[in-house]
């Protein structure tokens, strides 16, 4: 019987020695100590041996479990670091790699046409000034002749923060302002985001951009405006380009006009840019109304002027040929990625 043990254990620790993983250590233990182990079986025998034998072979069987128990535990702790190197190896970093390259943001498509808007005006002398966005009524309309029961506040239906307060539906509110506080010769471009409570859709946004631009001075003319715009025309879109101006409305210019340039896309033969039409309408203007001059402390008999409130975001899309104004409110970095 006792051979038996020594049999036992020397199996045990053979296959021990041979385990691969740690469900071969569970399996081996099973088969060693397990209920229906051969070390268990081996014990129920115990009852065929004599009085005198039985408590030595107690002890003999219980060093062999130790054994077999100690053998195991060495295995599986053994597996356990090899199944760790392999691990850490697996998820090795290896630091001398180069790093990810940090991508450098980029100009807004709406501000690289701004950019070069402002540099067209300004090389023709105008000054850049800034207007609040939150406006209130009085600059917004009232001074610009557009009185509280006017019509023509139903075509800038805004956003009103209180009864006096907007949010500026045209930046011609920076007209007023400057006319205010500084004596002609005025001459000033004013760029900046507008709001207007509009459906949205691929060609309207309720926020959208404007550069004004006011000039105020004795003998003032309507050639003065033109000349001015077709310049910035030429300039921004390319010498040939026609520019076209037709009779329009607006309550703080008179007379008013709307403007037109021909297609940059097809160069006026009509395409899908321009719906077939051959132009692309950029701007409002006209000479600035008496009343308004009169309503800013300048007086119209002395002094005239032109303004005009061009629509950047038209131009930026045609420039670019964004199908969609959305595109330029998302911040769609791979949108972005693209300027
Ligand atoms: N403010 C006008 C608009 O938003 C444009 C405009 C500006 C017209 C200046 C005339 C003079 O439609």
């Amino acid at each position: 019987m006792k051979e038996k043990l020594n049999e036992i254990l020397m199996a045990a620790k053979e296959a021990i020695e041979k385990a691969k993983s740690r469900q071969d250590a569970e399996d081996l233990r099973v088969r060693f100590l397990g209920k229906k182990g051969e070390l268990t079986a081996i014990l129920k025998s115990m009852g065929s041996l004599s009085a005198e034998e039985r408590p030595l072979f107690g002890q003999k069987a219980n060093e062999v479990r130790a054994a077999i128990e100690k053998a195991l535990a060495e295995k599986a702790e053994m597996l356990k670091k090899a199944e760790q190197q392999l691990r850490f190896q697996a998820e090795a970093v290896d630091v001398t790699m180069p790093a990810e390259k940090q991508k450098i943001g980029s100009l807004h498509p709406l501000n690289i046409v701004l950019n070069d808007m402002l540099e067209i005006f300004q090389s023709m002398g105008f000054d850049v000034v800034d207007g609040p966005e939150v406006e209130t009524d009085h600059y917004c309309f009232e001074q610009l002749n557009v009185p509280a029961d006017h019509p023509a506040r139903d075509m800038q239906d805004t956003f009103y923060l209180t009864d006096t307060l907007l949010l500026r539906t045209q930046t011609s509110a920076a007209q007023a302002r400057t006319m205010e506080v500084t004596k002609p010769p005025i001459r000033m471009v004013c760029p900046g985001r507008v709001f207007r409570a509009d459906e949205v859709d691929a060609t309207h946004s309720p926020v959208f951009h404007q550069l004004e631009g006011l000039v105020v001075d004795k003998g003032v003319t309507m050639c003065d405006l033109k000349g001015v715009l077709e310049q910035f025309a030429h300039e921004i879109y390319g010498p040939e380009t026609k520019v076209k101006f037709r009779p329009s409305f607006f309550p703080f210019t008179e007379p008013s006009v709307e403007v037109d340039v021909t297609c940059s896309e097809c160069g006026g033969k009509g395409c899908r840019v321009c719906k077939g039409s051959g132009w692309i309408e950029i701007l409002g203007a006209g000479m600035v109304h008496p009343n308004v001059l009169r309503n800013c402390g300048i007086d119209p008999k002395v002094y005239s002027g032109f303004a005009f409130g061009i629509g950047l975001d038209r131009l930026t899309t045609t420039r670019y040929k964004i199908s969609d104004i959305r595109l330029l409110f998302e911040n769609d970095k791979r949108f972005l990625d693209e300027f």
